[in-house]
C-alpha cells in the first residue's frame, strides 16, 4: 500500500504499519496523532506488511521508495528498502525473507536495476543477494592540536536558524556534492528533515535543539558547502566538549576546508567527532599535525543487491578500456548470467550475455559489492568469494571498476 494523505496525517492503515514497524525495532510506543505525522512523512513510498487475520495490524513490516543513486559517471534508479520488521512473536518463520523478496520481485518488474540498504545486523542480507558497498568510519579531531595549514579563512559562514532556510541552502549543495560520490542516494523529504531537525519516530518526533546548520558561501556568496553538527557533551564540566557532526557536505576543496576551519574554531569544544566519514576524509591533510586526527574502525555502511546487471553495468562508466567476462551466480534468479563487459567505448560501454569464457565468476553479492568500486575484486578473490578464471581476471576487474572517489553514502536508512 502506499500512505494516503489528509492534511498532514496519514490513514489507518499507514499508521497501523507505523506502529508495528515501530515496535519490531523496540521504539516508542506513539500516539496515533504523532504515528499519522510521522506515516505521512511516508507519503509516495510503498509500505508492506504481513497480517495475521482479524489483526488488522501487520506482524510483518518493509517500506521502499525509488531513490537516485550515483554510480560512478552516472546515476540510476534504485529500489531503497528500509523498516524490515517483524512482531518478536512472529520471528523466523520467514516474514521477512517473503516481505524482501516481494519487494525485489516488483522492482525488478519495475526494470529497477539495483535495491539498496543500510543494515543494523552485519550477516542478514547476503543471503538475498545484497553485498556491502561502502563503508564509513568514524573520525576524531583534537581541537587543542588542530592547526590549519592554510591559515587564512576564506568566504563567509552563516548559522541557519529555520529547518526550511537550511533545507533551501543545504538541498541544492548536497544534489551536487551526492554525484561526486557513487553510492550516495537522493534524500526524501522526511529524511532531510530528520537530518536538519533530529525529529524522528524513534523520538517522538522531538526536535534535537542542540542541531545547529551552518553554511558556508564562497566569495561570490554562492553556497558551495554546509555542515550540520549538534552538541555531544556538554562544556560545563571540562569546557572542552564534543561537537558531532550529523551531515558535512561540500562541492569544492574550499568549502570543505572552511567548515572543519569552523567546525574547528568553536570555543568551548575539545573534540570534534564524525560517525559517518567517508573513509578517505582528506581533513588530516589540511592540519599541520595528522595526529590531531584519530581514525577509527570501519564499519558496513550501503549494501546493494544487482537486480539488472547489464544495465547497472552499463549506466556507470569506467576509467580504461578493455573487455570482461563475469559470470554471474543469482539464486533468486534475478540477474543470472554470463555477462560481456565491454569499455573501448568510454561513453557507451556494452554490455549484454555471451558464450565466450568466464574471466570472473561470482555470486551476485559480490557482484554489488565491486560494482561502485568500493571494494577492490582482488580482496574478495583472496577471501574465495569471486573465483580468477582467467590469469590476473580479478586485477582487471579492480582497475576496470575503480571509481573517481571513494563510495561512500553517509546517511543510514
Ligand atoms: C531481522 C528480522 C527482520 C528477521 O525477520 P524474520 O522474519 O525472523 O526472518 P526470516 O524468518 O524471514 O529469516 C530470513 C533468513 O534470515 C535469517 N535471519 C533472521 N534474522 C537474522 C538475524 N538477526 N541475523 C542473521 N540472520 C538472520 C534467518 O535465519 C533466515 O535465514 P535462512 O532463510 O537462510 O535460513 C527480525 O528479527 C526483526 O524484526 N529484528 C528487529 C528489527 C531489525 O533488526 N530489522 C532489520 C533491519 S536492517
Amino acid at each position: 500500500m502506499t500512505p494516503r494523505v489528509t492534511e498532514g496525517s496519514a490513514d489507518a492503515g499507514t499508521v497501523a504499519w507505523t506502529r508495528a514497524m515501530l515496535a519490531a525495532f523496540l521504539g516508542p510506543r506513539l500516539d496515533t496523532d504523532l504515528l499519522a505525522r510521522v506515516g505521512a512523512g511516508l507519503e509516495g513510498q510503498r509500505l508492506r506488511g504481513a497480517y495475521a487475520d482479524p489483526d488488522p495490524s501487520p506482524v510483518a513490516t518493509l517500506r521502499s521508495w525509488d531513490a537516485e543513486l550515483t554510480v560512478p559517471g552516472g546515476a540510476v534508479t534504485a529500489d531503497a528498502v528500509t523498516g524490515i520488521g517483524v512482531r518478536s512473536t512472529h520471528r523466523r518463520r520467514g516474514l521477512a525473507r517473503r516481505l524482501l523478496a516481494e519487494d525485489l520481485a516488483a522492482a525488478v518488474r519495475a526494470g529497477t536495476p539495483a535495491a539498496v540498504l543500510t543494515s543494523t545486523q552485519g550477516s542478514l542480507y547476503e543471503r538475498f543477494g545484497f553485498g556491502l558497498a561502502t563503508l564509513s568510519r568514524t573520525i576524531r579531531v583534537d581541537m587543542t592540536r588542530a592547526r590549519f595549514r592554510d591559515p587564512v579563512p576564506r568566504g563567509t559562514v552563516e548559522l541557519v536558524d529555520r529547518p526550511d532556510a537550511a533545507l533551501a541552502l543545504a538541498g541544492p549543495v548536497h544534489a551536487r556534492a551526492r554525484r561526486r560520490h557513487p553510492g550516495a542516494l537522493a534524500r526524501t523529504p522526511a529524511q532531510w528533515d530528520a537530518v536538519l531537525t533530529g525529529a524522528v519516530a524513534h523520538n517522538g518526533l522531538e526536535p534535537d535543539r542542540r542541531r545547529q546548520v551552518a553554511v558556508w558561501r564562497d566569495d561570490d556568496g554562492t553556497p558551495a558547502g554546509y555542515v550540520v553538527h549538534r552538541l555531544e557533551e556538554g562544556w560545563y564540566a571540562t569546557g572542552a566538549a564534543t561537537l558531532g557532526i550529523i551531515d558535512l557536505q561540500a562541492t569544492t576543496p574550499r568549502a570543505y576546508q572552511e567548515l572543519w576551519r569552523h567546525l574547528c574554531s568553536h570555543d568551548l569544544v575539545g573534540t570534534v567527532t564524525w560517525e559517518h566519514a567517508s573513509v578517505d576524509e582528506p581533513v588530516p591533510w589540511l592540519l599541520d599535525d595528522h595526529r590531531a586526527v584519530t581514525v577509527e574502525g570501519e564499519r558496513a555502511m550501503l549494501w546493494l543487491r544487482v537486480l539488472d546487471a547489464p544495465a547497472l553495468l552499463a549506466a556507470r562508466r569506467y576509467p580504461l578500456e578493455d573487455a570482461i567476462v563475469l559470470e554471474v551466480a543469482d539464486d533468486a534468479g534475478h540477474t543470472p548470467g554470463r555477462w560481456r563487459l565491454d569499455t573501448h567505448d568510454r561513453l557507451a560501454p556494452a554490455v549484454g550475455p555471451t558464450r565466450d569464457e568466464a574471466d570472473v565468476v561470482l555470486p551476485v553479492s559480490a557482484l554489488g559489492s565491486v560494482v561502485l568500486g568500493g571494494v577492490d575484486p582482488r580482496v574478495l578473490a583472496r577471501a574465495g568469494l569471486l573465483e580468477e578464471a582467467s590469469a590476473g581476471a580479478a586485477g582487471r576487474l579492480a582497475r576496470l571498476l575503480a571509481a573517481p572517489s571513494v563510495p561512500w553514502n553517509g546517511l543510514g536508512f
